[in-house]
C-alpha cells in the first residue's frame, strides 16, 4: 500500500514542508504502508488549463499526465494544508481539480495548521474531496500557529500531536486498504 503525504502549500518560506517532513518521519516508522512526500510545487501546475472537465478523462497537457500518473500510484493521501482565508490554498485546490479518476475510491486524512488548527481549511477539503469520491477519515491533526510553532514560525509540535498523527494514520491505512476491492472492481470494468 502506498500513501502520499501531499504538501498543500507552494509559498516560499512555507511551514508546510516542515510539517509534512514531521508527518513522514512518524509514518515511516509504522510499516503498514509505504509513505512518500508529494510536493505539488514540483509539478509546476498552471491554473487549470485543460479544455475538458477532468471527470471526462481526456487530459491533453503534459503536466496533467505527469500529475495524474503520480496520484494514480497511491492508495491513500494525507493532505497537509494551511488555512488561507478560512479555506485551503489555491495551489492545492488547483492540484485537486486537475484530476478525477486518480482520486476515486481512495481514502484521505488531514493535517491542518493555522490560528485555529486549520480546521476550516480541512472542512472545505472534506467537501471538495467528496465530489472526487474520496473517503475522508474522522481523526485529523490540528496544529496551532500559537502553540505548535515557536514565535509562530518554527515548527515545535506539542507532545500530544504525535499520537494524534498515529491515530489518524491507523484509520487512513484501514480505509485505504478497505477500498481496494472497489478500485480493483472499477479497474476491471
Ligand atoms: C493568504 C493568506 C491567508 C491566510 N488566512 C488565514 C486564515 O484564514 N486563517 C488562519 O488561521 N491563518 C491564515 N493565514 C496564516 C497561515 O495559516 C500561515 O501563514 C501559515 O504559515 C501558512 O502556511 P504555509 O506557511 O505553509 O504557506 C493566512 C496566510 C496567508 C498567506
Amino acid at each position: 500500500m502506498k500513501i502520499a503525504i501531499i504538501i498543500g502549500s507552494t509559498r516560499p518560506g512555507r511551514k508546510g514542508e516542515a510539517v509534512a517532513r514531521w508527518v513522514h518521519d512518524i509514518a515511516a516508522k509504522r510499516g503498514d504502508a509505504q509513505y512518500e512526500i508529494v510536493d505539488i510545487a514540483d509539478f509546476a501546475l498552471p491554473h487549470m488549463d485543460e479544455p475538458f472537465p477532468p471527470m471526462m478523462g481526456r487530459y491533453s497537457r503534459p503536466h496533467s499526465h505527469v500529475w495524474a500518473e503520480k496520484i494514480a500510484s497511491y492508495d491513500g493521501f494525507v493532505f497537509v494544508t494551511p488555512e488561507y482565508n478560512h479555506a485551503p490554498g489555491g495551489a492545492l485546490k488547483n492540484a485537486i481539480d486537475y484530476l478525477f479518476a486518480e482520486w476515486n475510491h481512495k481514502a484521505a486524512a488531514f493535517v491542518g495548521y493555522g490560528a485555529s488548527g486549520g480546521v476550516r481549511a480541512v472542512e472545505h477539503l472534506r467537501l471538495i474531496l467528496a465530489n472526487c469520491a474520496v473517503a475522508t477519515v474522522r481523526p485529523q491533526v490540528e496544529l496551532s500557529l500559537f502553540h505548535d510553532f515557536a514565535e509562530m514560525t518554527h515548527f515545535t509540535p506539542g507532545a500530544h500531536q504525535e499520537p494524534a498523527v498515529g491515530a489518524m494514520l491507523d484509520e487512513l491505512a484501514l480505509w485505504s486498504d478497505a477500498l481496494k476491492p472497489i478500485r480493483e472492481a472499477k479497474a476491471a470494468v
